[in-house]
């Protein structure tokens, strides 16, 4: 099954697209991490992709659609997979559209109100969990992995305002996109803890697979 996950930024697709792969056997595969790999290893992607993300803005489709269409092509991904943060406007759907085979699109809804809060307090580490500063009572390391938590670059309040305003203007738009494809699924992303939120779409899942 093939999986596109959509959400404003700080909805949690990242943070159920981790309990999902290992639940379903599904790839994850997130547009923005493989940006930030190429940031963290000084690639030529890395430094074009920078210079849009600090802006809150998306990284041009050739390049992104290039990536994601190779990135499907890896032996990997022959068996399921969930595409976080791609596609992230109505060009980047169509062309997906001609690359590969959409079963169903996880919409994950939360107030907007409850997003600044989220992503200005989120700490992330390098092997990929994801905490909240509320959560943490002052530590600063991984409790999966030891590692050093920091906080993404792209995770200020005047970036944030412009991710969502992306979001709002070219992203969610696409939720009409795949109503009308009859592939939509929408749950309450806003209230309840990652696992209860996961609980919930598991429900869902599960009557689809
Ligand atoms: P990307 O990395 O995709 O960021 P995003 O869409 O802004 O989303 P986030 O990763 O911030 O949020 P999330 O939904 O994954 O939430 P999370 O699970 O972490 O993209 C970054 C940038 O890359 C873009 O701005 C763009 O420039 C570029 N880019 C990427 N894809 C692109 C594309 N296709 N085209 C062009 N450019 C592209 O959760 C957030 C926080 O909330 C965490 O702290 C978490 O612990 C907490 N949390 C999660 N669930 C709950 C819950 N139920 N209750 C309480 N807290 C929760
Ligand atoms: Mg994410």
């Amino acid at each position: 099954m093939n999986i596109i996950l959509l959400g404003a930024p700080g909805a949690g697709k990242g943070t159920q697209a981790s309990m999902l792969a290992e639940k379903y056997n599904l790839l994850h595969i997130s547009t923005g991490d493989i940006f930030r790999a190429n940031i963290k290893g000084g690639t030529e992607i890395g430094k074009l992709a920078k210079s849009y993300m600090d802006a809150g803005l998306l990284v041009p489709d050739s390049v992104t659609c290039d990536i994601v269409k190779d990135r499907l092509t890896w032996e990997d991904a022959q068996h399921g997979y969930m595409l976080d943060g791609f596609p992230r406007n109505l060009y980047q759907a169509g062309e997906l559209d001609k690359f590969a085979t959409v079963d169903l699109c996880l919409n994950i809804d939360v107030d907007v109100n409850l997003l600044m809060d989220r992503i200005c307090g989120r700490r992330v580490c390098a092997c990929g969990e994801s905490y909240h500063v509320s959560t943490l009572n002052g530590k600063t390391t991984c409790a999966k992995c030891g590692g050093e938590l920091y906080r993404r670059a792209d995770d200020n309040p005047e970036t944030v305002k412009a991710r969502l305003n992306t979001y709002f203007e070219q992203t969610a738009p696409l939720i009409d996109y795949y109503k009308k494809q009859g592939k939509l699924l929408t749950v309450r992303g806003g209230k309840g803890s990652p696992n209860e939120v996961f609980a919930q779409i598991c429900v869902e899942l599960d009557k689809r697979i």
